[in-house]
């Protein structure tokens, strides 16, 4: 939570799936952090709409794991803050020198919001602790089915005829978290694990501004599993 001293206005926001509201501390633009692994594709979608006025926030830092990743240059030719910060020795999680650097810069900068975009590490304990109920992610599969890796090829492979993506809050589970939005997309019947992918990926770039728009105005609220939203999608 970023606090600002007395003339705050507190804002009931996220309650991370319990019915008691977290308060929100906002007397500054809303700031988001972007975390990504990867192209960065959601992360230009976002950018853009922060640009066009249509979520009413900052994008303070962006992070990856990754040195050479796409999103970090996206970043830095938008004259955002762009930081490598090496992962440390697992493959698929941060270790703790890693965690307690991501955590600071995220707080150092201040964020609001973390915006997981292509993020291929699951986050663990103090970084879930540190951002309790503010992270957010997006998925490549209509979820609950298809966790994990390459959704779209699982989507595929089951013959499914319709799939698409999931704007859901982060917890200690992997794609497990109270769903914030969905968006489906037709899976055709020439279609190639490319061609739905790319399907898929053209839907995320839609719903995650209007998902993290929603947030920044302080338009969601949680109840256990439920995202309810102020006004519809
Ligand atoms: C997206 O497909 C997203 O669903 C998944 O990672 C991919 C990131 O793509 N979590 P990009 O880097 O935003 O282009």
């Amino acid at each position: 939570m970023v606090s600002s001293g007395k003339a705050d206005a507190h804002i009931s926001c996220f309650n991370r799936f319990r019915r008691s509201a977290i308060k929100f501390t906002v007397n500054h633009p809303f700031r988001i952090g972007v975390l990504g692994s990867g192209q960065g594709s959601n992360f230009v979608a976002l950018a853009g709409a922060v640009a066009a006025g249509k979520i009413p926030a900052e994008i303070a830092i962006v992070l990856s794991d990754v040195e050479s990743a796409g999103i970090l240059a996206h970043a830095r030719a938008r004259k955002i803050s762009a930081q490598f910060i090496p992962p440390g020795k697992f493959r698929t999680k941060l270790d703790e020198d890693a965690e307690r650097a991501f955590v600071a810069a995220l707080q150092a900068a201040p964020v609001d919001l973390v915006v997981l975009a292509g993020f291929m590490r699951v986050l663990k304990g103090e970084f879930l602790r540190a951002f309790e109920g503010r992270i957010v992610n997006i998925h490549p599969s209509l979820l609950p089915c298809f966790p994990g890796l390459q959704s779209w090829r699982q989507a595929l492979d089951h013959g499914v005829k319709v799939a698409g993506c999931t704007v859901h809050f982060v917890d200690a589970g992997v794609d497990a978290g109270p769903i914030i939005g969905q968006s489906a997309v037709p899976v055709m019947d020439d279609d190639t694990p490319e061609s739905l992918h790319q399907r898929i990926h053209a839907a995320e770039h839609e719903l995650y501004p209007k998902c993290v728009a929603a947030l920044a105005r302080r338009e969601i609220s949680v109840v256990g599993r439920r995202v309810i939203w102020r006004k519809a999608i």
